[in-house]
């Protein structure tokens, strides 16, 4: 049997009559940047994240970026960030001349409290927390090291829409959330798309501003900016997935029970759980130190595996030239699980049967193996 790792293609087929209606009435409209669809959209958006504002752009690196640039983040001030991340959470920093400083994770593979209460210096200037894989990181007690020193706190939600700490939704801690709209995140767009969520008037106006020239209006130019707008075809769609995403959730959340069931016992560590976080799953990520030999064997028996993420931003070949920083301490967590990290299929598409096969074979994997495959 073929478990796909990805299956972004079964959403737009289920829901291919209304997308084909909608496209069509874009299409009619004239309208196709920034326009009804957009708002509308950035509505919904905000309403779901209980926030005064939503503003899409082009992309979750530009909502980073543009971010930065709004909260006024000084140019050559330190940014606190993770290492085991996509590479925007670090690269949206380094295109708007904030220098990185990477700080270690934790066992639930976010960035630890303590030690960002470790890192910060008088050149902080920001601190970018990411909700890695669906899973909250601890929000509330980073937002309040960082309001205790002034320090705005920006939420890379990229992976984590719908999730919540303390019934609240992330995005919502911060100054601002950022969100990916990626193909492959849990409400994907088909090309790119971002958005962020604040309850700060000023600095949505600024966003705004910022994503649009610095347009005020059609031909007021009050400070510059750049093109990063969604576009009403993207918005379109997103529209109408967003009617589908408590489900889909729902879905995800059901499937990664049952792994979780299936793989109990196992010498593996599963993905985290506690009682006032809700995990969204946009990845289901075991850890064994025999990583790659178990994926070997996932792969013979048809099974798609990812690792998000194999080398951790610091030892990526851009960063030997200097640019970032690792704090003091050394990241020996996020070394130790990028060797040990394995994403299993995990998609509202997955069927109940194909996730069995996978637990088989991963059961298999370390019943037919000697006693020293444990943990
Ligand atoms: C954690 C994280 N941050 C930022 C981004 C950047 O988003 P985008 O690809 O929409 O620019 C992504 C997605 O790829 C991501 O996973």
């Amino acid at each position: 049997m073929r478990v796909p790792f990805a299956h972004v293609d079964v959403e737009n087929r289920v829901l291919s009559d209304r997308l084909t209606q909608r496209f069509r009435t874009v299409l009619d409209s004239g309208f196709f940047i920034n326009g009804p669809e957009a708002a509308r959209f950035e509505r919904r958006f905000a309403a779901l994240h209980q926030t005064r504002h939503a503003v899409a752009v082009n992309s979750g690196t530009d909502a980073l970026r543009l971010a930065l640039r709004a909260l006024g983040v000084p140019r050559g001030s330190t940014g606190i960030t993770v290492a085991n991340t996509f590479v925007a959470s670090v690269g949206a920093m380094i295109s708007e001349g904030v220098r990185p400083l990477l700080v270690d994770v934790g066992d639930d593979e976010n960035m630890d409290p303590d030690r960002l209460r470790a890192a910060f210096t008088p050149d902080t200037g920001v601190v970018i927390a990411v909700h890695l894989r669906g899973w909250p990181a601890r929000a509330d007690l980073i937002r309040d090291l960082c309001a205790e020193r002034g320090i705005p706190l920006v939420e890379d939600c990229a992976q984590a829409v719908g999730a919540t700490l303390a019934g609240r939704p992330v995005g919502t801690f911060g100054a601002v959330g950022c969100f990916s709209l990626h193909p492959l995140k849990n409400l994907g767009a088909c090309g790119d798309a971002g958005l962020i969520v604040t309850d700060d008037d000023a600095l949505a106006e600024q966003l705004r501003l910022l994503r649009n020239h610095g347009l005020a209006d059609r031909d007021t130019v009050v400070q510059w900016g750049e093109n990063s707008r969604l576009d009403d075809m993207q918005a379109a769609l997103l529209d109408v997935k967003l009617d589908h995403l408590p489900e889909w959730t729902r879905r995800r959340v059901d499937l990664a029970e049952r792994y979780r069931k299936g793989l109990a016992g196992l010498p593996l560590v599963l993905p985290p759980l506690d009682d006032d976080r809700t995990h969204v799953y946009h990845r289901f990520s075991i850890r064994t130190p025999h990583r790659e030999e178990l994926r070997a064997h996932l792969a013979a028996a048809g099974v798609e595996t990812a690792v998000h993420y194999p080398v951790p931003i610091h030892r990526q070949p851009a960063a030997a030239g200097g640019g970032l920083a690792v704090a003091h301490g050394g990241l020996p967590v996020t070394e130790r699980q990028s060797t040990e990290i394995l994403s299993l299929p995990l998609h509202p598409a997955v069927t109940e049967e194909q996730l069995d096969h996978v637990v088989d074979h991963v059961d298999a994997f370390f019943r037919t193996r000697s006693p020293q495959h444990t943990l």
